[in-house]
């Protein structure tokens, strides 16, 4: 068995990808612990969930700081206390510095709830839905200083249904999203995720522009 890989969370509201991945590490052998989730917001209901699971949980806020870069600055502080070799992005709503990006280079994922490079950004199930889109999903991603962009690790694709609204069709994603991102937080705690200088590695293999694809 690998040995431990800690992880650090970072979380900005509901935490249901927290919650999956508290599940996934619960059950089984899996090498992942989860050292601690921090939260930019006081009543994130994921800072609950980690409560419930025994993680420690930190609440730092970012109104306290004077700016990007010194709030950024005081995370990083916040997070190496946990000596983490991971750290995972689940609903942190704050663009992060190019400094922050660049501390954490090969060892922070997020997680985007569209099939990247599609919808960056917000409402992305309601604008694939005007664009006429017959298929949408998620993305697990390496982050790099450009905002939902960086090498993809792992997409799940999704047919978008005729009467599908956007709520139905975030329902849909987020199921996937809690089925892809444990799987990708636990390729990269057995040593089998990598970022390399032409982008994301599995089992030492170049993955393909778009990540390891699962269709359902
Ligand atoms: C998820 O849908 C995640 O993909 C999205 O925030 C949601 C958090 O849900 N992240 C982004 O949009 C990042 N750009 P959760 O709090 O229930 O895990």
């Amino acid at each position: 068995m690998s040995p431990t890989c800690d992880v650090v969370v970072l979380l900005s509201g509901t935490g249901s990808n927290l919650q999956a991945l508290i599940d996934s590490v619960h059950t089984g052998d899996s090498p992942v612990r989860i050292a601690a989730v921090i939260s930019n917001r006081a009543d994130a209901y994921g800072l609950q969930r980690a409560k419930d699971a025994g993680i420690a949980t930190r609440f730092l806020d970012h109104t306290a700081f004077e700016g990007r870069e010194a709030f950024d600055q005081g995370l990083i502080e916040l997070i190496d206390t946990f000596q983490p070799k991971l750290v995972v992005l689940a609903g942190f709503m704050r663009i992060l510095s190019a400094g922050f990006v660049r501390h954490y280079q090969g060892r922070l994922l997020n997680i985007h709830p569209s099939l990247l490079p599609k919808y960056k950004g917000l409402h992305t199930h309601q604008r694939a839905l005007e664009a006429g889109d017959t298929e949408h999903g998620c993305s697990v991603h390496f982050v790099t200083e450009e905002l939902d962009g960086g090498p993809l690790v792992v997409q799940a694709v999704i047919p978008v249904e005729l009467h599908d609204s956007p709520q139905s069709l975030a329902q849909r994603v987020h199921v996937q999203e809690h089925r892809i991102y444990p799987m990708a937080v636990r390729w990269f705690a057995e040593g089998r995720l990598t970022l390399g200088d032409q982008g994301a590695l599995l089992d030492g293999q170049l993955l393909a522009a778009s990540g390891y694809l699962i269709r359902t």
